[in-house]
């Protein structure tokens, strides 16, 4: 798939824009705040229905503005598909596609692929676990069929089990029933979450070693808090009735697949921990370039990949191995400044110039 145009209005620092893009190579040239991070997410908005950033809908709205829209046309099996977000100041989000308002999220993110990769991504081998539940959950949105679903009614009932651990009298029976769907939800997220990183680990593995020259050998494992063997629900649950009288000391829910990480070692060696800082961008990289990988082996698709100045923070090396393993899909670079080297070995393309919220 790619992006054939895009239409901004009122969307942050932008307020009408009108852009078509190439079907491969989009590099866009600006100094420092004027717009190049915006516009990916403004892309990106396509697949996800919402930010890669941490933020509330409302903070998309250009200061000035009550609302914005962000329209784009999709190129999918040559044909074009329409999807229309808007946001308003009360919080209101609309989003539809093919001008049928859709109803949930999964049907963008089932869809349309994008990848970002931004700076904060080479830190994902070294930051809190939280980084990369975040990064296997929005890589199980994009293949697995229900696992969004799965992550979404988990989250609810946890938050609610969490509300009543901090009430004063506190009843088995109301706690027996989170329980059920705790252990219901949780346990299938933790089996598709497994698969997905025995299935990352060995395709991880090998772009590792060929970026390193053979030097590491990497291996990527789900670290689990809750083990269980034949019967995933069953024995989620029991672990949950065994902690309820540790739950409800420390007010929170101690066990479950909301706690768990993925642990990535190379030759034996953990690298969130002891990884050298050139070690784990390197294997942060080899992560994401899998995530392409699975996603066209999965579903078929090209991914469209957003890179958010990453080539800058890339020694030549592992730029060029990364510039000659993009393939084919459609890309998106934001730069300060056009990196003539880079550029070269970039297939033909367009470059666009930003300028305070203006395309050129
Ligand atoms: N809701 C908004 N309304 C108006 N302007 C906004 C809004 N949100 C962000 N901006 C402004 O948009 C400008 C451009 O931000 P952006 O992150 O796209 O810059 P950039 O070109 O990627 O810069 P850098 O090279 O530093 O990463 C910033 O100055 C920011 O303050
Ligand atoms: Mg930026």
């Amino acid at each position: 798939m790619y992006i054939k145009e895009i239409e901004l209005y009122n969307f942050r620092n932008y307020s009408t824009e009108k852009i078509s893009f190439d079907k491969k190579v989009n590099i866009f040239l600006g100094n420092n705040a004027q717009g190049k991070t915006n516009l990916l997410e403004g892309i990106y908005l396509n697949a996800f229905g919402k930010s890669f950033k941490n933020i509330k809908d409302k903070e998309l709205i250009h200061f000035d503005q009550d609302y914005c829209k962000i329209k784009t046309i999709i190129s999918k099996s040559e044909e074009d598909e329409k999807v229309e977000i808007l946001i308003n100041k009360e919080g209101r989000k609309e989003i539809k596609r093919e001008g049928v308002k859709i109803r949930r999220y999964s049907e963008l993110l089932e869809e349309y692929f994008i990848i970002i990769f931004s700076p904060e991504d080479l830190k994902i081998v070294k930051e809190e676990p939280e980084k990369r539940r975040k990064f296997i959950n929005r890589e199980l949105c994009q293949i697995r069929k229900g696992y969004l679903a799965d992550l979404n009614n988990y989250n609810r009932v946890l938050k609610q089990r969490n509300t009543y651990l901090k009430e004063y009298l506190i009843d088995n029976n109301v706690l027996d029933i989170w329980d059920r769907e705790l252990a219901d939800y949780g346990s299938r997220i933790i089996k598709k979450r497994k698969e997905f990183i025995e299935m990352l680990s060995p395709i991880c593995s090998d772009i590792n070693e060929r970026i390193t020259g053979g030097k590491e050998s990497l291996e990527i494992k789900y670290e689990a808090n809750v083990y269980f063997e034949d019967n995933p629900e069953e024995e989620f649950y029991k672990l949950l009735v065994s902690k309820r009288e540790e739950d409800k000391k420390f007010r929170t829910t101690g066990r479950g697949p909301h706690k768990d990480d993925i642990k990535i070692s190379s030759n034996g060696i953990d690298l969130r921990k002891f990884g050298s800082q050139g070690q784990q961008r390197t294997t942060a990289l080899s992560l994401k370039l899998s995530e392409k990988e699975i996603i066209e082996r999965e579903t078929g698709e090209k991914p469209v990949l957003l890179l958010d100045d990453v080539l800058s923070e890339l020694d030549n090396e592992r730029q060029a191995y990364l510039i000659n393993n993009l393939g084919d899909n459609q890309l998106f670079v934001t730069t300060t400044d056009i990196i003539e080297e880079v550029a070269s070995k970039l297939p033909a393309g367009k470059i666009f110039k930003i300028n305070n919220g203006h395309v050129e």
